[in-house]
């Protein structure tokens, strides 16, 4: 069995499509909420999906980053902050953090196709700046919008990877080719994860204009 994942903030109906996904894909998936209840009814959901002996649990988010030392953060960047602040404690050295948040305008009230101007670069760095010394962040996965991972349809969209440490490079690029169509892309230094992050806002003002759900992006001629 492969090493566990854990979602912080998975519990949404949203990004629960990730846990979804790598669950499938034979990942030992953790569900992390503020909520230990709402984590495991999460998990017990994808159960009933997938199957009951698979391995997806839910726990409080503390305890899921805790258990395992490869981390997906997906919660609003409003909360990105608060949250790592009270992860401190839990995190190991060593653990890879793949930070999937988008700084949108909609966090704080405004709109979802804006993006926040955040002080450190972007949404990533804010993170690698917030974790204790020693955890490994890379940013990935913004682009990939969970209308389209609902299903175990091929998603056609890659995943821009930022980070400034090769295993948390790899970590993030395996994780990505589990999910069927999608293309890990090497992004380069975690300070491109701006790019990716403004990405995603245009990605979402694009479906507004076209009526659509779930545009995503391809690099193309590599
Ligand atoms: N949805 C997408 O298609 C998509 C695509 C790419 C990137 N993203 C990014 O991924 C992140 C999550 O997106 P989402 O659509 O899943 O958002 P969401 O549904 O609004 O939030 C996800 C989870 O975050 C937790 N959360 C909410 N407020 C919190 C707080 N104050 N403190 C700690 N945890 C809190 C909640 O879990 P609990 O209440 O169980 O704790 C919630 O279920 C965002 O940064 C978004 O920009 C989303």
């Amino acid at each position: 069995m492969s090493r566990a994942v854990a979602i912080l903030g998975g519990s949404g109906a949203q990004r629960k499509r990730l846990a979804l996904r790598w669950t499938r894909a034979g990942e030992k998936v953790i569900i992390g909420s503020r909520d230990r209840q709402r984590a495991q009814d999460a998990a017990r959901n994808i159960a009933a999906r997938l199957g009951p002996s698979l391995p997806i649990s839910g726990m409080e988010n503390s305890a899921a980053c805790a258990a395992s030392d490869l981390c997906v953060l997906t919660v609003p960047f409003a909360s990105q902050a608060d949250l790592l602040k009270q992860l401190k404690p839990a995190f190991r050295k060593g653990t890879v953090l793949i930070d999937a948040t988008v700084p949108l305008a909609s966090s704080v009230g405004g709109r979802s196709s804006r993006v926040l101007g955040v002080w450190q670069g972007s949404a990533a760095q804010q993170t690698a700046e917030l974790v204790p010394k020693g955890v490994l962040v890379a940013a990935a996965f913004h682009n990939i919008s969970s209308d389209v991972l609902g299903g175990d349809a091929s998603v056609d969209c890659d995943a821009i990877i930022c980070s400034d440490d090769d295993n948390a490079r790899q970590a993030a690029a395996e994780l990505a080719l589990k999910i069927p169509g999608v293309r890990a892309i090497d992004g380069g230094k975690l300070e491109n994860a701006r790019i990716v992050e403004q990405i995603t806002a245009l990605l979402i003002s694009i479906n507004l204009r076209y009526k659509t759900h779930g545009v995503g992006i391809r690099i193309t001629g590599i």
